[in-house]
């Protein structure tokens, strides 16, 4: 299913309004609140469509921006004015385990009306995200996301530095939020629950007003339950960082960013307007258009970028961690263990909608897949055997990918993306200790059985 279809068709409507993030101070470590509540938001511009109503931090999709120097402390309170429960995770930091804001796993759920303290340190500078962690298929598909950049002494000299937060709705015909598909099975065993109104920063084809000529950082983040973006650029840019951490420079005219994922990349704009362009679901659709409007005063030179330390992965690995992924439409899984019984998948989808497993395992939410020594290197060895793409995040540690061939991508990621039948090792250092969820980031099919915890002591 493409983006748009139906009376969404005409993709391009004319010019919305500048969605520029404002760039506040940087947040020090005062306390301050972020709270979850109902809100209205117009996500299609135009009187003949309805205002959509969104979950939201301060009443705002994407939540307000929260900016930091590495080393900073986030001293948060959150408080929870939604009906039901909640918690906010911090996507991508090696976080202390007590505030990696998992319902269930780290922390019980915020109850409605209810406060929880977030305190923790940002050990990495880089580009990351914050989203409700307890009924997330439902909860971030309403709005509750929100961006969390992280900024350094290295960060190179930009003219603007944005933020471009992309997320795929899936909206009925009048403009409103499609409740009805929420919690489909068809939806949660196939390819998650696939918008059909693209936004970045919560606008529709947003226009940013810019400098002509100017050096543009521009920190892409998926914050779709499930949808995979391809954004083609106008004009070559530099890739500096993926989730955060920083890779080798590399020159991208298109990037793939599945659902989690994070692009930093260096653009010299230009002349002309500079229309991102989404490439991958049927489109071409534009997705953002930086605008040169504002006027070309005290540009940064054009300095060559500074390449920045890539880690290298380790040359040896204590633990080897087997993982069968199986299940979903078209599959081969028959059966599988779920609740200490070994269940037909049928049975599985229909009375308990669960349609994925891990090592013939369904894990209620969370199951544990490996125990681990403070310090070890394991490598989790994964078979995608589906049909279906997968987003495999592991929570408080960044990872290395080892392709088959034995050799590595470049840089660390937190999320990785597997295609159907592949084959790859996801190599990490054991240094955080706590209990750390390992999930598929297309929300319905982690909630339909794609997760395991993993322990490090
Ligand atoms: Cu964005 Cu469990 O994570
Ligand atoms: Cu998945």
């Amino acid at each position: 299913m493409s983006i748009t279809r139906r009376r969404f068709l005409q993709s391009s409507f004319a010019a919305a309004t500048a969605a520029c993030f404002p760039i506040s101070a940087w947040a020090r470590a005062e306390p301050r609140m972020l709270t979850a509540g109902l809100a209205s938001k117009r996500l299609i511009p135009g009187d003949e469509y309805r205002e959509a109503a969104v979950w939201a931090y301060d009443q705002t999709v994407p939540g307000p921006m929260l900016r930091y120097r590495k080393d900073d402390w986030v001293s948060i309170n959150f408080k929870n004015d939604l009906p039901e429960g909640s918690s906010i995770h911090w996507h991508g930091i090696r976080n202390l385990n007590g505030m990696d804001g998992v319902a269930g796993l780290t922390q019980p759920e915020v109850a409605p009306g209810a406060e929880f303290r977030y305190e923790f340190p940002l050990p990495d500078s880089g580009t990351y995200w914050y989203h409700s962690h307890a009924k997330t298929w439902s909860q971030v598909a309403r709005g509750l996301y929100g961006p969390l950049i992280v900024e350094d002494d290295m960060d190179p000299a930009v003219d603007h530095d944005l933020v471009l937060m992309i997320d795929d709705w899936l909206l009925a015909e009048d403009g409103t939020i499609d409740e009805a598909s929420f919690g489909s099975l068809h939806d949660w065993v196939h390819g998650g629950r696939l918008g059909n109104w693209l936004t970045v920063n919560g606008e529709s084809h947003p226009e940013i007003p810019v400098k002509a000529g100017a050096r543009i950082r521009l920190r892409l983040i998926n914050s779709a339950n499930a949808r995979v973006f391809g954004l083609t650029l106008p004009s070559a840019g530099t890739l500096i960082a993926e989730d955060g951490f920083p890779r080798t420079h590399q020159t991208v005219t298109e990037i793939t960013l599945a659902p989690a994922q994070r692009a930093d990349i260096i653009v010299d704009l230009p002349a002309g307007d500079w229309i991102l362009m989404e490439t991958r679901n049927g489109g071409p659709y534009p997705a953002v258009t930086l605008k040169p409007t504002e006027r070309p005063t005290d540009l940064v030179a054009k300095a060559p970028l500074f390449q920045r330390t890539v880690d290298l992965p380790p040359t040896q690995v204590d633990i080897e961690i087997p993982l069968h992924m199986q299940g979903g439409a078209m599959g081969n899984l028959r059966e599988a263990m779920y609740h200490g019984k070994l269940m037909p998948i049928r049975e599985l989808a229909q009375q308990h909608k669960k349609a994925w497993a891990f090592n013939g395992q369904i894990a209620d939410h969370h199951g544990e897949l490996a125990k681990l020594e403070r310090n070890q290197v394991a490598s989790i060895q994964i078979y995608n055997d589906t049909r279906w793409d997968h987003a495999m995040h592991l929570h408080g540690h960044h990872f290395w990918i080892q392709r088959e061939d034995g050799s590595y991508l470049d840089g660390q990621r937190d999320t990785y993306l597997f295609e159907p039948g592949e084959r790859a090792n996801l190599v990490f250092i054991a240094d955080n200790p706590g209990l750390w969820l390992f999930h598929c980031h297309m929300l319905e099919h982690h909630e339909a059985g794609m997760a395991a915890v993993i322990e490090v002591a």
